[in-house]
C-alpha cells in the first residue's frame, strides 16, 4: 500500500488548465478557481462547448453570490480568474492540467500528448478517468511520470472524496502535489491502485449492474429501490445512474467488464436507455417526477 509522500515535496500551483469543458469537468473548473485563487484556463473541442463550460462556471458563481457564500468582489475576481481557449498553447504556463474529455484511452493519450508539447517538462497532467487505466492514459508521453489519477464525484460541490490514482511511474512529487491539491479544494483524498474502476467504481459497478439486471430480468424499478433502501444510500441506484450519467454508467459496466469478464456484465438495457436519453421524468423545475414510460419499456419489452 502506498502511503502520502512528504508535502514539502508538492509543486506549487499557478495556474490550472482544464482539457474539456463539459459538466463534470466545469464543476471541478469551478472549484479549483474557487478554492486555490489562481487563473483557470478551459478548453474544449470547439468555443460554443467552451462557452457553455464558461457559462455554466458563471452561472454557479452567481448562485454562490445569490446564497450569500461569496460577496460580489470575490464573485468578480473570480469571474476574471476564468478563460476560455481552443488554443492549446494557452495551456504554456499551467503547472496543474486536469483533463476529463471522453471515456475513451486514445482521445485522452492525445489530449495529453498535444498539451505536453506547450507545458514546463514537470508540470502535472492528472486525469478525471473513473475506470481507465491511468498509466496507459500517459503510455505514450515524454514525461509518463508526471501523470496522476484525480478522479472528482458528482455532484463535485457537494461529494467529499477525490480518489487519486499513483501509476507505477507517478513520481513521489506528482503524488503530492495532487494529495496537497485535493486538501487545498477540501476534499478528503485516499490513494489507490491504478486498477480498473479504482475503489468507488468498482464497487458502484456491482451494485448498479445488479440493480440494472434486477430490471432486465423481470423485477421492478420501485421493488429494487425498495429492496436496497435499508442500505441506507443517499440515493436510489437508478437515480445515481441518472445522476452519474447513462452513457458514463454503460461505459464504466464495459470497462469492467472488459477487465473481469466473469466478475462483471455489461446491461444491454443500460446501452437503450443511454441511447434514449433519460430515465426519470422531470418537471419544469428539474424535479423528479417519476419514470419516463418510454424508458421503461425500453426495459421491459
Ligand atoms: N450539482 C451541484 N450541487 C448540487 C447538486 C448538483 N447536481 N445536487 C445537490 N447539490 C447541492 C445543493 O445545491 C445543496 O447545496 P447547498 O447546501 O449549498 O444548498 C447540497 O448539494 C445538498 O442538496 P440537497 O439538499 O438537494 O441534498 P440531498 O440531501 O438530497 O443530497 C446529494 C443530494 C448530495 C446529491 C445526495 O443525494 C448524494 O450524496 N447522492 C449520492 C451521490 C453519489 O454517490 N455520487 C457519486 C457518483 S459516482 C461518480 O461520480 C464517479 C463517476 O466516475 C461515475
Amino acid at each position: 500500500p502506498v502511503g502520502a509522500p512528504d508535502k514539502a515535496l508538492a509543486k506549487k500551483i499557478t495556474k490550472v488548465g482544464v482539457i474539456g469543458a463539459g459538466l463534470m469537468a466545469s464543476q471541478f473548473a469551478l472549484l479549483f478557481v474557487r478554492r486555490l485563487q489562481v487563473p483557470v484556463v478551459i478548453t474544449d473541442l470547439d468555443q460554443s462547448r467552451v462557452d457553455k463550460g464558461l457559462d455554466y462556471i458563471t452561472g454557479e458563481i452567481d448562485k454562490l453570490l445569490a446564497k450569500g457564500r461569496i460577496g460580489s468582489d470575490e464573485a468578480n475576481r473570480l469571474k476574471a480568474l476564468v478563460s476560455g481557449t481552443t488554443d492549446k498553447k494557452d495551456f504554456a504556463d499551467c503547472d496543474w492540467v486536469i483533463e476529463a474529455v471522453f471515456e475513451e484511452l486514445g482521445v485522452k493519450q492525445q489530449v495529453f500528448a498535444d498539451v505536453e508539447q506547450y507545458i514546463a517538462d514537470d508540470a502535472i497532467l492528472a486525469t478525471n478517468t473513473s475506470s481507465l487505466s491511468v498509466e496507459q492514459i500517459g503510455a505514450e508521453l515524454k514525461h509518463p511520470e508526471r501523470v496522476v489519477g484525480f478522479h472528482f464525484f458528482n455532484p463535485v460541490a457537494v461529494m467529499p472524496l477525490i480518489e487519486v490514482v499513483k501509476t507505477r511511474n507517478t513520481t513521489d512529487a506528482a503524488l503530492s502535489t495532487a494529495m496537497v491539491t485535493a486538501a487545498a479544494l477540501r476534499k478528503n483524498a485516499v490513494i489507490t491502485a491504478d486498477t480498473p474502476g479504482f475503489v468507488v467504481n468498482r464497487i458502484l459497478a456491482k451494485l448498479l449492474g445488479e440493480a440494472m439486471h434486477a430490471v432486465e430480468n423481470g423485477t421492478s424499478f420501485d421493488a429494487v429501490v425498495e429492496a436496497v433502501r435499508p442500505f441506507g444510500l443517499p440515493m436510489d441506484p437508478f437515480a445515481l445512474l441518472e445522476l452519474v450519467g447513462l452513457k458514463v454508467g454503460a461505459h464504466v459496466l464495459d470497462t469492467h467488464h472488459a477487465a473481469f469478464p466473469e466478475r462483471f456484465f455489461e446491461s444491454a438495457a443500460l446501452h437503450e436507455l443511454a441511447d434514449y436519453g433519460h430515465l426519470l421524468e422531470k418537471d419544469a423545475k428539474g424535479k423528479t417526477k417519476g419514470y419516463d414510460p418510454k424508458a421503461l419499456a425500453i426495459v421491459t419489452t
